[in-house]
């Protein structure tokens, strides 16, 4: 797989030189981590043919069977955390970019982190920081994806859909996984020189905005209005105020 991913890298990305491969690992995104800590350089690829333990954002589980893509990359912005607020946001169109370049078919977004065609869920992001405690700046950042090529679990196939199925022509994982590393090499290389654009092409692509949605766990429901430069989703509520949302918080779900 590694080969044939390396074959599908645009020869100016460099995320192919440190690329690690697993037929099976608990998380992707666990592996980055520790690797991070010990010290692996910005650029380190971990992925893998299947996940045991794949997880998402909230503490959610990720199921992650064979023929997908379950791909972290680690990367050491030098900045405080607070500057990284859209860091999931620029992912998120990055991955549009990659899955509209292999198949045709451009993904939505559903705030913060989910891809999704159809009302259905293509894939997730999950990114984790590190922090440095010392100064608060970020020690490391690992960006997790996963995307649905070949099958959904059919535990999830009423919520989830994959690219295969989604395009009618089977869709493997090495070229996703390639393309994904080229448009994340894009997207680092424009995370602070470029973030107003970045997130206007966010606002473009995200399904959420217009739509009426309750944040789970509580009985907040509005329409969403807006997105910030730092990816936090607006809520207009019923009583006229407005009540923005931090992804670090909290989840939505559309109503409609
Ligand atoms: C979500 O749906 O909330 C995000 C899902 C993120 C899944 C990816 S798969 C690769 C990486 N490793 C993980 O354990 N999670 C991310």
């Amino acid at each position: 797989m590694k080969t044939e991913v390396l074959q599908y890298l645009p020869a100016d990305c460099p995320y192919g030189g440190s690329f690690h491969w697993y037929e099976t690992l608990d998380s992707t995104n666990t592996l980055a981590k520790a690797l991070a800590k010990e010290g692996a350089p910005e650029g380190t690829v971990i992925a893998a043919a299947r996940q045991t333990g794949g997880r998402g954002r909230m503490g959610r589980s990720f199921l992650s069977p064979e023929g997908s893509v379950y791909l972290s990359l680690i990367l050491r912005p030098d900045c405080p955390a607070h500057r990284l607020m859209h860091l999931t946001c620029a992912v998120a169109v990055a991955a549009c970019d990659a899955i509209e370049k292999v198949t045709g078919l451009r993904p939505g977004i559903k705030w913060i982190n989910d891809l999704t065609h159809g009302g259905k869920k293509l894939g997730g992001i999950l990114t984790e920081l590190g922090l440095d405690p010392a100064t608060d700046h970020v020690a490391y950042a690992v960006i997790g994806i996963g995307i649905n090529c070949l099958e959904v679990p059919s535990e999830v196939a009423d919520i989830a859909d994959c690219l295969s199925h989604v395009t009618g022509k089977p869709i493997s994982p090495a070229p996703v996984i390639a393309a994904l590393l080229a448009a994340f090499y894009q997207m680092r290389e424009r995370l602070f020189t470029q973030q107003d654009a970045i997130m206007d092409r966010y606002r473009k692509d995200c399904v959420t905005l217009g739509q009426q949605v309750t944040v789970l766990g509580s009985s907040v429901c509005g329409t969403a209005e807006d997105i910030t430069k730092d990816g936090a989703l607006l809520l207009h509520l019923a009583d006229g105020s407005v009540q923005e949302l931090n992804a670090g918080e909290v989840s939505v779900r559309a109503q409609n």
